[in-house]
């Protein structure tokens, strides 16, 4: 059989051989101490990018995630956010366990903001009966909504109205390079509505390992201290830091590639191109039976896809697809969908 096209997450990809050298010459030291020049590299690098005072390498978007949001939400407090949220569906309850702040959410279609329903949700101060609202997080781009992107308008209304009644506002950034490079939209701008940020180097962009988390110098200092309580201090993590570094340097541009492969696949399986913003298409089945057999008689053919709901089919481009697999797999899917 020929080379398996997996298309089940842009987590799978595997670092290139020049990346691998660029981990092997990293300059290095105990980062605990703060003294890995590669790792405040990056920091300073992505701090930079998204326009933020400064960024802390974390192991996982889960945990970048856990301490952004703990800057802004404290115990007994609450975070609004969409339903089909990373940070409510797929995290693992992890911020109720380690930071004791609940959810309210709203649904809407694609994972996008619904000001007027943000708005009715939003309870800071209604005395000792209900839990305080102190910030609201929103997915850009959004993974479970098949990597739809925010439009810049819609956080710019949701900044200026958080600015009106003085509530802070998280962005799970974890594919923000997706949404950068499909709308041109400069990185800084996502980064001026937030007060703090998650982002990923290890999704599309290739890396094996490695997230920050980016806001002000203070949100910083304090997420530092977390990060070590919650385990998560490492020492010569340099190594893992110049992947980052060479991801940004040459994987980024590329993301356009995958979004061009991710709308060759929607087409081959019946979805409107021009509702796949980025590089996740999701195909809806008629029966969890009919989605399961997708998925099994495309495995049989070498092509790997993913359950992301009982009735729902994941497609993911990343850096492991070359134009040629993505031809491959839409061939392969025209003939089986
Ligand atoms: C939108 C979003 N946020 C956060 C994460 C968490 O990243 P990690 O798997 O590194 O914990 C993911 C992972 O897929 C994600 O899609």
């Amino acid at each position: 059989m020929a080379d398996v096209v997996d298309l089940r997450s842009d987590t799978l990809t595997r670092p290139t051989e020049e990346m691998r050298q660029a981990m092997a010459r990293a300059e290095v030291g105990d980062d605990v101490y703060g003294e890995d020049p590669t790792v405040r590299a990056l920091e300073e690098r992505v701090a930079g990018l998204l326009g933020h005072e400064a960024a802390l390498f974390t192991p996982t978007g889960s945990m970048a995630n856990v301490l952004a949001v703990r800057t802004v939400v404290g115990v007994g407090q609450e975070v609004l956010c969409e339903s089909s949220a990373h940070i409510a569906r797929a995290e693992l309850g992890a911020h109720a366990a380690y930071t004791g702040l609940t959810m309210r959410t709203w649904t809407a279609d694609r994972g996008q903001i619904d000001l007027p329903a943000v708005r009715k949700l939003f309870a800071p101060d209604m005395g000792p009966f209900f839990v305080p609202t102190a910030a609201v997080a929103v997915e850009n781009t959004h993974n479970f909504a098949g990597g739809a992107v925010l439009p810049l308008e819609d956080l710019q209304a949701l900044r200026t109205w958080a600015d009106e009644v003085g509530t802070r506002i998280h962005m799970d950034g974890a594919r923000i390079w997706n949404a950068h490079v499909a709308t041109g939209t400069p990185l800084a701008s996502y980064g001026a509505v937030a007060d703090v940020m998650a982002v990923c180097l290890s999704k599309g962009l290739g890396a094996p390992i490695g997230s920050l988390v980016v806001g002000s110098a203070e949100a910083i200092a304090e997420s530092r201290v977390w990060r070590k309580r919650m385990g998560g201090g490492m020492r010569q993590v340099g190594i893992l830091a110049a992947a980052g570094l060479h991801a940004l340097d040459h994987h980024l541009e590329r993301l356009a590639d995958d979004h061009a492969h991710a709308r060759l696949l929607a087409e081959a399986c019946g979805v409107d191109p021009a509702e796949v913003d980025t590089n996740i298409v999701v195909v809806e089945r008629s029966s969890a039976a009919d989605a399961a057999a997708l998925i099994a008689a495309a495995a049989a053919e070498g092509v790997r896809l993913a359950a992301a709901g009982p009735t729902t089919v994941r497609l993911v481009t990343h850096l492991g697809v070359s134009r040629d697999d993505a031809e491959r797999a839409a061939a392969l899917l025209a003939r089986l969908v």
